[in-house]
């Protein structure tokens, strides 16, 4: 017996790195997806393949041992296989770009504890989101949850600290074309160099945090209304703010300048110091939006928000 799971990944819309510090942001699941097989095989082992390589280990080997990007389905399949005897194969496939912020690691735990789990029995929803953060964390330990939590219900969602994840109940129908600048980015250390700026001025970070609070609460109302023209300019203002806290380059200014230039409004999503930026678009500026990126030879494509999250086969 097969069992297939496939899950969403995900753009930042607002508020990213502010977030670290209790602003809330603004999340949604876009219509790229993982897809993972999941299928017990003979003998005590984890074998597990992938575009981005193989691995294939015994049972009960300790995941700090372990030096492989393909971890969190090891960490899954080894803790669901517990007092059963036999292996499992997982195969996934993948069409959300690696390592850029756009939530394929998420992606991977959620699709991958569904897939794996319901090998066993029927889980839900909840039990599903709470195995996946546990699989994040063995690849980053301090993850908030946002990311395996819209990957799982889909749509667009705010999140803070204090009062965690709400989904947001309109449907926007506009279409996000992403910019790869295809540099390598840590989010460790991105995150690390904005405390290292708050800590040189606590106060100028916290009115930028205020103003962006702030920018947040007009975007939740922008959205009811499907105003894209306004919140094109809230795109602009929240990127001047990521300006501020040094977390852009010279190539991301670029793309962000074709993208603004084009569309409604562009920024960085996510850690920034590489990965990907976004431009807001719709029907009448959407392929002109894609041709000045390709005709600069910049990798782009354009999604639309996800409103289905996980989906089990
Ligand atoms: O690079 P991403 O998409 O994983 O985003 C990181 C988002 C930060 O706000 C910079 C960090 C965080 O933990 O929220």
């Amino acid at each position: 017996m097969k069992s297939k799971a496939s899950a969403p990944g995900k753009v930042i819309l607002f508020g990213e790195h502010f977030v670290v510090y209790g602003v809330k942001a603004i999340l949604c699941a876009i219509n790229k997806r993982i897809t993972v097989t999941a299928e017990k095989i003979e003998g005590e082992k984890i074998s597990i393949k992938s575009n981005i390589g193989n691995l294939e280990l015994e049972t009960g080997k300790l995941i700090s041992e372990i030096n492989s990007p393909l971890k969190p389905f090891y960490y899954l399949a080894d803790k669901i296989l517990k007092n059963e005897n036999t292996g499992i194969e997982i195969i996934v496939k993948s069409d959300i770009p690696l390592g850029v912020g756009l939530g394929s690691s998420s992606a991977c735990c959620v699709a991958g504890a569904a897939a794996i789990s319901r090998l066993f029995k029927k889980t839900s929803k909840e039990e599903i989101l709470s195995l996946a953060i546990e699989a994040e964390k063995t690849i980053f330990k301090n993850t908030s949850g946002a990311d395996c939590t819209v990957c799982t219900y889909g749509g667009i969602m705010d999140y803070d600290k204090g009062n965690g994840f709400h989904k947001i109940e309109s449907e926007p129908n506009f279409h996000l074309v992403i910019a790869n600048s295809n540099m390598e980015h840590s989010t460790e250390s991105v995150v690390d160099d904005v405390r290292k700026f708050k800590e040189n001025d606590e106060n100028r970070f916290s009115s930028l945090c205020e103003i962006e609070s702030k920018l947040v609460k007009d975007v939740l109302g922008l959205l009811k209304g499907n105003d894209i023209k306004k919140l094109g300019i809230k795109v602009k203002e929240n990127q001047e703010y990521l300006e501020t806290i040094g977390i852009s380059n010279t190539k991301l200014r670029e793309m962000i300048q074709i993208g603004q230039n084009a569309s409604f409004g562009a920024k960085i999503t996510g850690a920034g110091g590489g990965g990907c930026i976004y431009a807001l678009a719709d029907e009448s500026n959407l392929k002109q939006t894609i041709n000045q990126f390709k005709d600069k030879n910049y990798d782009c494509f354009s999604v639309k928000i996800d409103f289905k999250g996980l989906d089990t086969f």
